[in-house]
């Protein structure tokens, strides 16, 4: 069942979107080689906490194995639900950081892919391809057209760099749960509703430098690539409306 939001909810998701893109903003510039991924999780908790807010992320999934942290920090070949530990970050890694906000029961959800310190060319290509296939899948929102629009124009712009679409994870609707119906695919499969009025969802592609096959592993998150090339994801939340759609997180690209 897809939940349409009224103006009144919109507005509630687009305070949390606001107060997760405003974290992100000073959580970025800190993440650089020598970072311990549980020093980003520490201070994201903290950060989110004396905002007011709940990290959205914390303790969800499956009562026996909830997600243990209040950000995803996915390194290289970890495509996403990487759980923040005692790994470093080092020079030239691709970190995909992937965060969500509870405030006031509205719920908003960002990702982005940091490149820590120089990294190599082709890196820089596939983050910079997976941003752009974000932002070809906003372009394809619109109500009255069919949500398998974005996964068109998303898997469009990877097919010209080569690049591998992942299509085991999706983006989703959200605003009131952090994940709700519809799926929205970056690739053209499974239901295809029209986008109407009322819609949040979250797109998220998630790139490959290989194959878009991936694997879980055995901590039951993290999902990493089948042929341990790095992968890249960026993620907004949009709002759509009748006339129009609004990207209520902030640009950090
Ligand atoms: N943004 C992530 C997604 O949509 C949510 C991570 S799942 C969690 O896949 F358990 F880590 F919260
Ligand atoms: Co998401």
């Amino acid at each position: 069942m897809i939940r349409l939001k009224n103006d009144k909810q919109i507005d509630g998701i687009r305070r949390s979107c606001k107060l997760l893109s405003a974290m992100y903003r000073e959580l970025i510039p800190m993440v650089k080689p020598g970072l311990q991924t549980i020093e980003i999780d520490r201070w994201v908790y903290d950060w989110i906490k004396k905002a007011g807010g709940k990290p959205a992320f914390l303790g969800y999934g499956p009562r026996k194995n909830p997600y243990p942290a209040s950000i995803c920090v996915s390194i290289n070949n970890e495509v996403i639900h990487g759980i923040p530990g005692k790994r470093k970050i080092r020079e030239g890694d691709l970190v995909s950081l992937d965060c969500g906000i509870d405030l006031d029961g509205f719920i908003s959800d960002q990702a982005v892919t940091v490149e820590a310190g120089k990294a190599a060319p082709e890196l820089r290509a596939l983050n910079k391809a997976t941003a752009e296939c974000l932002y070809k899948g906003i372009a394809a929102v619109k109500a009255g057209d069919r949500l398998l629009q974005i996964a068109r124009a998303v898997s469009a712009h990877a097919k010209l760099g080569n690049y591998g679409v992942v299509r085991q994870f999706c983006g989703h609707g959200v605003g009131l749960e952090l994940h709700e119906d519809p799926q929205v695919p970056n690739y053209p499969h499974g239901s295809n509703p029209r986008m109407v009025k009322g819609m949040v969802i979250a797109i998220e592609p998630m790139i490959n430098l290989g194959t878009g096959d991936v694997e879980i592993l055995e901590d039951g998150w993290t999902v990493v690539t089948g042929d341990d090339k790095p992968s890249a994801h960026w993620e907004h939340t949009v709002a759509i409306f009748e006339d129009h759609s609004e990207i209520l997180t902030d640009p950090l690209d």
